[in-house]
């Protein structure tokens, strides 16, 4: 069969993202432009300014992964694009950019729900096996799936509330830790003890999660003990925080083990990024006897490489999109025929 290539765009969140990927899990380039540091001002991510520098800077990220591919646009079967779930006005201007270019070029349009992308990050490393057990922890999401075959998943629980990483993002605001949190808590907790005791999320036999109640119960913590004069040892925050709340994934993961039989766990999200939670994973599998595949760090976070990996399986279907395609914030449509 003829090599495929597919451009991917990602623009659901903070970073402006274009690849090329070659047959689903061969990375040619990838461009990254994150607008961190800009929105680490305000604290977190201000959706005007993120759809507003996404405008900007869209066409310069195209550029650079043409500049740095022997791959042309005519070399390119297909263009992807992130539709779903994501802030609306950030995905839109991917998706505009998308349909641009399918148009001018003559190419088919290709939609990814982001948390899809995430898993099949994982083709770049080590070729995905089915059924797998898949587990999604990022700033919006935190899901366990059971990944029966390509595009066919099954949603055994979610957050009922807040997503890790934003809990992560949230505990780092409140001890005045930059956006994004997630990484200056893991640090913190490197320097620091579990010496404060917070509440287990969810003690039950269900596959879902929730980090609403640990995230309120150390806000409140935090605020009671400056009202009261007593110095808090944020490395024994973050430390006692994480030891919570990566507990609570992996008490769930290892019911979602027990519970489906699953012989491999496929790991995707930013969160997973955390070096403290990979080792924890590490045990769990080893415990368990699975086997385990979690994808390199810089593919954890926000990247189109992996929207061109997971538009691959819909290039083979010909399932492609229309013109008419539009965003949504919130999507759980993890299947080709739903
Ligand atoms: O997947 P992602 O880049 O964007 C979403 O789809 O949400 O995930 C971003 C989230 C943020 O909440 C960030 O704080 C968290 O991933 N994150 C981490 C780490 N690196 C990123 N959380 C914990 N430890 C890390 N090392
Ligand atoms: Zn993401």
């Amino acid at each position: 069969m003829k090599d495929v290539y597919i451009l991917g765009i990602e623009t659901s969140c903070d970073e402006t993202s274009i690849s090329i990927i070659k047959n689903g899990k061969e990375e040619i380039y990838t461009a990254i432009l994150t607008q961190m540091d800009t929105h680490a001002n305000f604290g977190g991510v201000v959706p005007e300014i993120a759809s507003r520098m996404h405008t900007e800077n869209i066409t310069m990220v195209l550029e650079e992964v043409l500049n740095n591919s022997s791959v042309t646009m005519d070399d390119v079967d297909a263009i992807a694009v992130t539709y779903a779930p994501g802030l609306v006005g950030s995905l839109l201007v991917g998706i505009e950019f998308a349909k641009a270019l399918a148009f001018a070029y003559d190419k088919p349009l290709i939609a990814v729900n982001h948390i899809v992308g995430h898993i099949y990050a994982n083709n770049l490393v080590k070729e995905m096996t089915f059924p797998s057990l898949g587990l999604v922890v990022s700033g919006g999401h935190t899901e366990l799936l059971l990944l029966n075959d390509d595009y066919d998943f099954t949603l055994l629980g979610s957050t009922l509330d807040d997503a890790i990483g934003e809990c992560y993002d949230k505990i780092a605001r409140i001890i005045g830790l930059p956006y994004p949190g997630g990484p200056n808590i893991e640090k913190y907790a490197e320097s620091g003890k579990v010496t404060y005791e917070f509440p287990t999320p969810m003690k039950d036999e269900s596959l879902n999660f929730s980090f609403s109640g640990l995230k309120s119960y150390i806000i409140n913590f935090v605020h009671n003990e400056k009202q009261r004069g007593n110095k808090i040892n944020d490395f024994d925050l973050a430390a006692s925080f994480e030891d919570v709340a990566l507990g609570e994934i992996i008490d769930k993961t290892r019911l979602a083990i027990n519970k489906t039989g699953a012989k491999n766990l496929i790991v995707a999200g930013g969160v997973s990024a955390n070096k403290h939670l990979r080792q924890k994973l590490e045990d769990l599998a080893k415990e368990e006897g699975i086997d385990l595949s979690i994808p390199p760090i810089k593919y954890c976070t926000d990247n189109a490489a992996m929207i061109a990996c997971a538009a691959y399986p819909l290039y083979k279907k010909e399932a492609f999109a229309d013109f008419d395609l539009n965003a949504r914030c919130e999507d759980k449509h993890f299947n080709i025929k739903d």
